[in-house]
């Protein structure tokens, strides 16, 4: 394969595929442009906000990357990873990563070497649960570049392309998908404290993907369950990065952000039962949970949404948070703008602009408060999770450390109780 057109799909009944648009190489190799075909443009919408459906040749704006949605159907760092060792392309340009992800990628989209018929790049069907051991080691031997068999290519063949940066690959327990994280040889056991900080953050009131801890050999690994699979259909998805930046205005650089993300679902996120208001609200919670816990890998594409009403104003939902743990960093700041003081990992910075997340401030501040009791009590719960002494010492340097601890410890929501309502201004026509 190497072609400089290909055909996006779209699978949300992957009984019945329909056709998207033509997808072609552009920029000198380093972009993609969509074009959507004449039935799309009748009966399809927007696959991103940046997309609109109108007969023109839709060209990416940034470097490095296909046009709008399009990016979250390519695969990121692992992926690329995979494919360049798995299926060796002659050429690597994006639409070689398009088309090699495979029908298991991230959302509803998929890609074809045929506007005729969906015919995506076969793989084998993806291993299940008994094989998680096997498929550790073809996936350590990807991460130390040794070479890996015919058979072991094509257990990795199938999900290995999925996103992020860190080993993984898609696993079916009990006919779902999971996606499964490896160990990746870090001084602390992630995959298990990935699990303990995810079910944490279930307790402070945040909607987690299910995850599942797979003992192996000597190691453990992390399953989570896809959110973007439901039974046969796929839900569309993308991540908050291409959101926001499909509100960046020409020229501009799009502000990857909690209050940013919260402001956009409050515009685009489904109203039906003040659905959009809880999301926003729950983002906040994220936010403060991340800060406490010392997650601050929280980039653009470890947020997502669903687009569960893609043809109406208010279409997405908070997808499940995924990817929380604590990343025993101490870098003092997140990946994504908290509030006024920008990336600060501070409780007043999360503060700052908590009317953007729906709240007043006394309502925010007690959610603070709530976070704050949940992860006070992170040793009693990781340990119970089965996370070793010597990880919670080393976690507690972070978590517990002088500037985390200190926050906890100097919040004080009388600080933030509610303001003295100001006296309604008279009407200059009242006499
Ligand atoms: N439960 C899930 N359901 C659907 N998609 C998921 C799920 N978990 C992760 N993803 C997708 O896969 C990508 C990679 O997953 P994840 O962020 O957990 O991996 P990672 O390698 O740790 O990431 P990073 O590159 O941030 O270190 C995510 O950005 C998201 O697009
Ligand atoms: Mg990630």
């Amino acid at each position: 394969m190497r072609q400089d057109e290909l055909y996006l799909w779209f699978l949300s009944d992957p009984t019945a595929p329909r056709w998207v648009g033509q997808l072609r190489l552009v920029n000198a190799g380093k972009g993609v442009s969509l074009e959507y075909g004449a039935e799309w443009l009748n009966s399809g919408f927007p696959l991103s906000e940046d997309l609109l459906l109108v007969d023109i040749e839709q060209l990416p704006r940034w470097t490095g990357m296909a046009v709008g949605a399009v990016d979250d159907a390519r695969p990121d760092r692992w992926g690329e990873r995979v494919i360049q060792y798995l299926d060796k392309p002659a050429r690597l340009s994006i639409m070689e990563y398009l088309y090699y992800a495979g029908d298991d990628r991230f959302g509803a989209l998929g890609v074809s070497t045929s506007a005729g018929a969906y015919t995506p790049c076969a793989k084998n069907p993806l291993p299940r649960l008994a094989h998680a051991q096997q498929l550790s080691q073809v996936v350590h031997k990807v991460s130390d570049k040794e070479p890996v068999n015919e058979v072991e290519r094509q257990m990795l063949s199938a999900g290995g392309s999925f996103g992020g940066a860190k080993p993984k690959a898609l696993i079916e327990i009990a006919g779902e998908q999971w996606v499964i994280k490896f160990f990746n040889n870090e001084p602390i056991d992630v995959p298990l404290v990935e699990h303990a900080s995810m079910t944490l953050a279930a307790l402070a009131g945040i909607t987690v993907a299910q995850t599942q801890v797979v003992p192996l050999v000597g190691e453990n690994a992390l399953a989570v369950r896809r959110f973007d699979r439901n039974g046969e259909r796929r839900i569309h998805c993308i991540s908050a990065g291409t959101a926001l930046r499909a509100e960046a205005v020409a020229g501009g650089e799009p502000e990857f952000g909690y209050p940013h993300l919260a402001q956009l679902l409050r515009r685009a996120g489904v109203a039906q039962n003040d659905a959009n208001l809880l999301d926003m609200q729950e983002l906040f919670r994220r936010m403060v949970f991340n800060i406490l816990i010392d997650n601050t890998d929280d980039h653009e594409k470890n947020h997502a949404l669903l687009v569960v009403s893609p043809t109406r104003q208010g279409k997405y939902r908070l997808a499940p948070a995924y990817d929380v743990l604590t990343t025993n960093s101490g870098q003092g700041f997140q990946e994504f703008i908290v509030g006024a003081d920008q990336r600060d990992s501070t409780l007043s910075n999360a503060m700052s602009q908590s009317e953007l997340f729906g709240y007043t401030s006394a309502q925010a501040a007690a959610q603070v408060v709530r976070v704050i009791s949940v992860v006070d009590g992170w040793r009693k719960h990781f340990a119970a999770c089965g996370v070793t002494d010597a990880d919670i010492s080393s976690l507690a340097l972070r978590i517990d450390g002088d500037q985390l601890h200190d926050q906890r410890r100097s919040f004080h929501p009388a600080d933030y109780a509610q303001p003295a309502k100001s006296p309604r201004r008279r009407s200059p026509f009242a006499k």
